[in-house]
């Protein structure tokens, strides 16, 4: 490679889930802290970071196209006087690719994984004399303490509390691409969670792969689970709502996950939602997986969560065409729904990924299988959502307002249950950006509401 001038714009494309929005944030800030700035809209930047995502299939080719499209973008800047963009790939792709990524696409200049991107700056430096710069290390908790303060603006925040997997579901990729699980100090939490509410969050998202199995001392050196770090949180003043994604229901059915459930009766800060994935009904199927819960004790789990806060919102994650997955054992998994009563789900078909050991089971299940499973799955899940928004129409709840609707003259903002709120903006006192605000839930739809500013309502 060419050496060339250090970059002076960035942009961070980030695919998957919310640790890989996290991550983004953090690399934005370690590059500002560079004096490198976010390119302005519509303008090609000087270096381009894609933060990929391995979960399911077509991960790794949506990397190559997206490479190539960036390369024919840069010869065509180049004809023009520009230059081509420096390209990093980061991610849980570059974690478990990288090698290959480098002798595939001799344009990319960084390969550096999710533990690792806190020597961006090193390797930017060592592509700026031209030379490729591969680092997937996984060190624990190194990439926190080296990473700048953070600088996140805004009414709603992610915190990374913990990360990586050591639960091995057999289909998953995240115990090799995010590795070990650890948790983030409480002091480091603490403090980072202090420096988000300054700048104006109003709710903080707690993220983990497995966020219930953080664990830490307190500042009294007393161990504590993520109950007792809500607990803290909750002190903070101007922080208004906290949340944590995403669970394992291994970690229920412990003294730090009992504290957790009765953290949801306790903390009125603590939203009334619950994002635990079950992914299959059948206990066969959730052995093969390795789950370590079977559908009854899911479901005595989410029976606690309901006693210790009747109104929580429920959500799950589903993988439909396991491999050796049957129709009645399919049929096993509409009845844990059906149980169960879902605000909102995501739910997938299952993708085999290289090197986890579902990949190479016996019966791998046809493609038109799973797609029309996972159409009676996903139309299940769809009336649920839409009778979960139904059932709430008549409550008054606050709506933190995070930004203008699909018209310009609403707002949208999320209630406690995570539903998705919009009210007209020209109704009552005007209201902004991290306002909270008090309305009435007056019309459901399947995915929204509109709210009505309850100061504008008759008495
Ligand atoms: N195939 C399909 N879905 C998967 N998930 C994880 N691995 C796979 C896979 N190989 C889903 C699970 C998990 C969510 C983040 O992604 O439902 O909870
Ligand atoms: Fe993957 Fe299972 Fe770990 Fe979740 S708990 S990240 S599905 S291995």
């Amino acid at each position: 490679m060419e050496p060339s001038a250090p970059p002076r714009t960035y942009r961070v494309k980030s695919f998957g889930c919310q640790m890989n929005v996290y991550d983004g944030e953090r690399m934005a800030e370690l590059l500002g802290e560079r004096g490198i700035t976010p390119a302005p809209e519509g303008e090609e930047a000087d270096l381009v970071i894609l933060n990929t995502c391995h979960i399911r299939e077509k991960a790794a080719e949506k990397v190559y196209s997206d490479i190539g499209r960036l390369v024919l973008a840069g010869k065509q800047a180049e004809a023009q006087g520009g230059r081509q963009p420096l390209i990093a790939v980061a991610g849980c792709v570059a974690q478990a690719e990288g090698e290959e990524i480098m002798k595939r696409a001799p344009a990319v200049s960084i390969v550096v994984g999710p533990q690792a991107y806190h020597r961006l700056p090193e390797m930017l430096d060592k592509a700026a004399k031209g030379e490729r710069a591969t680092d997937t290390d996984m060190p624990a908790n190194a990439k926190f303490d080296a990473l700048p303060a953070r600088r996140k603006r805004g009414p709603t925040a992610f915190l990374t509390v913990q990360e990586g997997c050591d639960k091995f579901c057999t289909y998953c990729v995240v115990p090799y691409t995010r590795g070990a699980e650890i948790s983030r100090p409480f002091r480091d939490l603490i403090a980072e969670a202090e420096r988000l509410v300054e700048a104006g969050a109003k709710e903080i998202m707690l993220l983990g792969q497995n966020v219930n199995a953080w664990a830490g001392e307190d500042t009294k050196g007393r161990r504590t689970g993520l109950a007792g770090l809500i607990h803290t949180l909750a002190r903070i003043d101007g922080l208004e709502r906290i949340r944590y994604t995403t669970s394992h229901p291994g970690d229920m059915d412990t003294d730090q996950g009992r504290a957790l459930i009765a953290a949801h009766g306790e903390v009125d800060k603590l939203m009334p939602y619950l994002h635990l994935p079950v992914q299959s009904g059948s206990d066969r199927v959730l052995k093969a997986m390795n789950r370590q819960h079977t559908a009854d004790s899911y479901l005595k789990i989410i029976a606690k969560f309901r006693a210790a806060r009747p109104d929580i919102a429920l959500a799950g994650d589903f993988i439909v065409g396991f491999p050796g997955e049957t129709e009645a054992e399919f049929e096993e998994t509409l009845r844990v729904v059906d149980e169960v009563r879902y605000a909102a789900c995501f739910s997938f078909k299952y993708s085999p990924r290289p090197g986890t050991p579902a990949a190479i089971m016996d019966g791998q299940i046809a493609p038109e299988v799973m797609a029309e499973r996972l159409q009676r799955l996903q139309t299940r899940l769809a009336e649920q959502q839409y009778a979960f928004n139904q059932a709430s129409v008549g409550k008054t709840c606050t709506v933190l307002v995070e930004r203008t609707g699909r018209d310009p003259g609403q707002w949208l903002g999320k209630s406690p249950w995570l539903q998705s709120v919009w009210f007209a903006k020209d109704e009552g006192a005007p209201a902004a950006i991290g306002d909270m605000v008090e309305v009435l839930l007056a019309v459901a739809g399947p995915v929204s509401l509109k709210g009505l500013v309850c100061e504008t309502l008759p008495a």
